[in-house]
């Protein structure tokens, strides 16, 4: 039997003993049960005491991490070690906020240099924006910057610049990335031709709805000012300079990032020029820190103290041994309003696999489905489920112990309700009559912070794309490829051109009766 095996079989047991069988249970045999299940890193608290563990859980699971490798797998991330083996990539978005600039190689060359001049090029480029230096092909200041991109060149730079908007002193910065044409459009209606630059976001320079985007972009820019102004109103962040030149931005105005940088991993990376414009590259270098001090904390603090490798494990936990198939996202700041989007692509796009590393069925369970709304919105809609449904959901709370503006009377409420939530749900409530019955023993994770920071933005997103990549090597799958989105991207493509034609030839009925209603009238 495989150390591994042994290792499962172990937790498996253990499992079976319904251990540890009640929180509130745990709670009074052991008064120091929050300290022994917490931990505080910088100005990030962790406290996992209402989860569904105990000492011998914590001791098991970690024997799995040993026996799985985890180590092991994390120094070949490090070492730039082709890891993402179905596209033959190393794995280094940890070079992109390596502020020590030890140096980190792939294929024997240190990354170190491109990464640090792009970065300074970006800074240069931000700086002359939000300064004016950098004006428009009227020579007028820039007001509205508009970044065009979908899944991880968009979600990252979209959600982080809400997230860190009390920074925010440069330009407006705005999102585009649905192909739907409504989504440009009404961006559009409030924007100053003569004040506002296009920043095409796409790693291929390839995804129909960036492509479709910027196009039409570049068309509303004609449209008003003439094809001469296009130079002046573009800026492009990408992989693929040639496509790149040959959409007609020039090279001083590319901003390159490499293959070795995943989509949903490229925040760091120049996929992160609208957080810079917007906050500053004084901030956003701040916000590079706070994810290599959490960088530093994986690589080196022993597994039992290691908060990624912790939060790995529960997900494992959960996901394997109690069957929970999904978990909430619950920020209780509304600035963080886009980031279970954000983390839905992360986990989802990184550990929603079927097979392993050598592509067999795998016979076990692994991304659970995230989803989740800000507090206290979200109390308001499906809580009532999560404290009475059938089904068990942990719940991840996320809150600021400083408020982010200064209404009076507001962010005392907005506290306790996150407090009172997490008490309700692990307390429960007894009725005999049913209807007011709250079992409790509902688990949850709860993520303090002293404020919302670039560095504690920063270092809670490393924390959480380390925590995927624990999970997804006990699983022993690829975290870093995508498959599961090529299929659709295809038939799209064979598709469009029917809704024209009317041409249903070789499609299932279904898609062929959808088809025929969604035709344009003649
Ligand atoms: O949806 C698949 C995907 O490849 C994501 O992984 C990626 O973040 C997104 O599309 C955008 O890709 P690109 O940056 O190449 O336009």
């Amino acid at each position: 039997m495989t150390v591994a095996k042994r290792a499962l079989d172990a937790l498996s047991q253990h499992h079976a003993k319904k251990a540890p069988h009640d929180m509130r249970q745990a709670f009074a045999d052991d008064p120091l049960r929050f300290k022994r299940f917490s931990l505080a890193l910088d100005d990030m608290l962790l406290d996992w005491s209402k989860c569904a563990v105990n000492a011998e859980t914590m001791k098991l699971l970690h024997e799995l991490a040993q026996a799985s490798e985890v180590e092991n797998r994390r120094d070949q991330m490090f070492a730039g070690d082709l890891i993402n083996t179905t596209e033959k990539r190393a794995v280094l978005h940890v070079a992109l906020r390596n502020r020590s600039n030890r140096p980190i190689r792939v294929d024997g060359k240190d990354v170190m240099g491109d990464v640090n001049r792009v970065l300074s090029a970006m800074r240069d480029f931000s700086t002359g924006v939000r300064s004016g230096a950098i004006a428009t092909a009227s020579g007028k200041r820039i007001s509205d910057v508009v970044n065009i991109g979908i899944g991880g060149s968009d979600l990252g730079p979209a959600m982080t610049v809400l997230a860190l908007s009390p920074y925010q002193d440069g330009p407006r910065v705005h999102f585009v990335s649905n192909v739907d044409g409504a989504h440009l459009a009404d961006t559009l209606k409030g924007l100053d031709p003569a004040r506002t630059l296009f920043l095409i976001a796409s790693k291929t320079f390839t995804t129909i709805e960036t492509m479709t985007n910027a196009h039409s972009a570049r068309e509303w820019i004609v449209k008003h000012l003439g094809e001469t102004a296009v130079p002046k109103h573009f800026a492009a962040i990408s992989t693929a300079l040639d496509k790149v030149k040959a959409f007609g931005i020039g090279e001083e105005r590319t901003f390159g990032f490499w293959d070795w940088v995943g989509g949903r991993y490229s925040v760091w990376s120049a996929i992160g020029l609208p957080l810079m414009i917007a906050i500053g590259p004084d901030n956003f270098a701040h916000f590079l820190a706070g994810a290599h001090a959490m960088d530093e904390h994986f690589r080196t603090a022993p597994l039992a103290q290691n908060l990624p490798v912790r939060l790995g494990l529960l997900d494992v936990w959960y996901r394997n041994f109690h069957r929970f198939t999904t978990r909430s996202i619950a920020p209780y700041h509304s600035a963080l309003k886009r980031l279970p989007a954000y983390l839905q692509q992360l986990e989802m796009e990184s550990n929603g696999k079927q097979v392993d590393m050598a592509g067999q069925l795998l016979t076990f369970g692994t991304s659970p489905v995230l989803w989740g709304e800000p507090g206290t919105n979200g109390q308001h809609a499906y809580f009532q489920m999560l404290h009475q449904g059938t089904d068990v959901t942990p719940l991840e709370f996320i809150a600021v112990r400083d408020a982010a503006h200064d209404l009076p009377g507001h962010h005392s409420k907005l506290l306790a309700n996150a407090l009172a939530q997490a008490q309700a749900l692990m307390v429960g409530q007894r009725d005999t009559g049913g209807h007011k019955n709250f079992p409790g023993n509902r688990p949850s994770t709860f993520f303090v912070f002293e404020q919302l920071t670039p560095e504690s933005l920063g270092a809670f997103l490393a924390l959480y794309e380390h925590r995927v990549f624990t999970s997804g090597a006990l699983w022993g799958i690829n975290s870093f490829d995508q498959w599961g989105v090529e299929l659709g991207k295809v038939l799209a493509r064979d598709i469009e051109p029917r809704l024209a034609s009317g041409d249903v030839q070789g499609l299932d009925a279904s898609t062929a009766g959808l088809l025929a209603r969604l035709r344009p009238r003649p």
